[in-house]
């Protein structure tokens, strides 16, 4: 059973400066929750419990955040603020965390091979930091994808998770080109990083969650950098494809929604969605634009 995920956190997140330059971007708040919360809590919901970060220097803030904070428990207590205690119920969580630092940020792909020595031999999900599935509720795809993926035995070497998105921003995204559809999987023929608008295969995204074998490891150190100098994770996905191996697709579910923060107009849009859902706050949120 699949119970490890790699979230890799170690990005710069240049395109949401000057907010990102001290705090990660993982770390910066989407309604009540910072945004890396609310993946960690996705994974423990499909019962991934053993959760490796993959941080750099300036991102310590994500490690306190997941830490029990004995001294604010106190505190609440001693000034009668039980009711805040359930607020952090989330260190209380069945998990166990583990970090690696990236060195040097060298790409999606150099970030996942830095979990390598932790992971070793085991079949391990990816999660990105910024990427937000679900909104009421988290979101179940990870554990369909693992559970996929222990049915295979040994036949699937990755699975991915995919979202259709509008044709003008396939340049934003790693885009599937299917052999054959099956209902909502498929194998994938090719995966293209970032293609141009005219030149996408599809309009399938990758979502930002990944099922991986230990196999994926040879290829990430086989992948030549991008032209930026970057090691990405869709170049190593695709040698495996060109070396033989099955790799699948899976759409998300229909409505599932999906907030891949990484510029200010999705981390507005995130933060607006959320905030106008809040449980408490949300009417009055919409009263006051309304009347604005
Ligand atoms: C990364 C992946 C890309 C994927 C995207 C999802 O890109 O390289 O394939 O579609 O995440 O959020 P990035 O957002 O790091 O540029």
């Amino acid at each position: 059973m699949i119970d490890l995920a790699v979230i890799p956190v170690a990005g710069r997140g240049i395109d949401l400066l000057p907010l990102t330059k001290s705090q990660p971007k993982e770390m910066l708040p989407v309604g009540r929750k910072p945004i890396v919360q609310y993946v960690v809590e996705e994974l423990i919901h499909c019962r991934i419990n053993r959760l490796l970060l993959v941080t750099s220097p300036e991102k310590t803030s994500v490690e306190n955040h997941f830490d029990t904070n004995k001294q604010l428990i106190w505190h609440l207590r001693r000034n009668g603020k039980e009711d805040l205690l359930g607020e952090l119920a989330f260190e209380r969580a069945e998990a166990e965390y583990f970090y690696v630092r990236q060195r040097r940020q060298n790409g999606l792909g150099h970030a996942v091979l830095a979990a390598q020595p932790f992971v070793q031999q085991q079949r391990f999900v990816v999660a990105l930091g910024d990427t937000i599935l679900g909104r009421n509720q988290p979101s179940n795809i990870v554990k369909r994808m693992t559970e996929i993926f222990d049915r295979s035995g040994n036949d699937i070497k990755a699975l991915i998770a995919f979202d259709e998105v509008p044709a003008e921003k396939v340049n934003q995204f790693g885009i599937a080109k299917p052999k054959q559809m099956q209902g909502d999987t498929f194998e994938l023929e090719d995966l293209i990083e970032k293609p141009l608008v005219d030149q996408s295969p599809s309009t399938l995204a990758v979502a930002g969650r990944y099922v991986f074998s230990p196999e994926i490891f040879d290829f990430l150190c086989r992948t030549e950098p991008d032209k930026s100098g970057a090691v990405q994770l869709t170049d190593a996905i695709r040698l495996m494809i060109r070396s033989g191996k099955k790799v699948l697709g899976i759409r998300l579910p229909p409505g599932e929604l999906r907030y891949d923060i990484s510029n200010f107009e999705s981390y507005y849009k995130a933060f607006l969605d959320f905030a106008l859902h809040d449980p408490e706050h949300g009417n009055i949120l919409i009263d006051w634009l309304t009347e604005r």
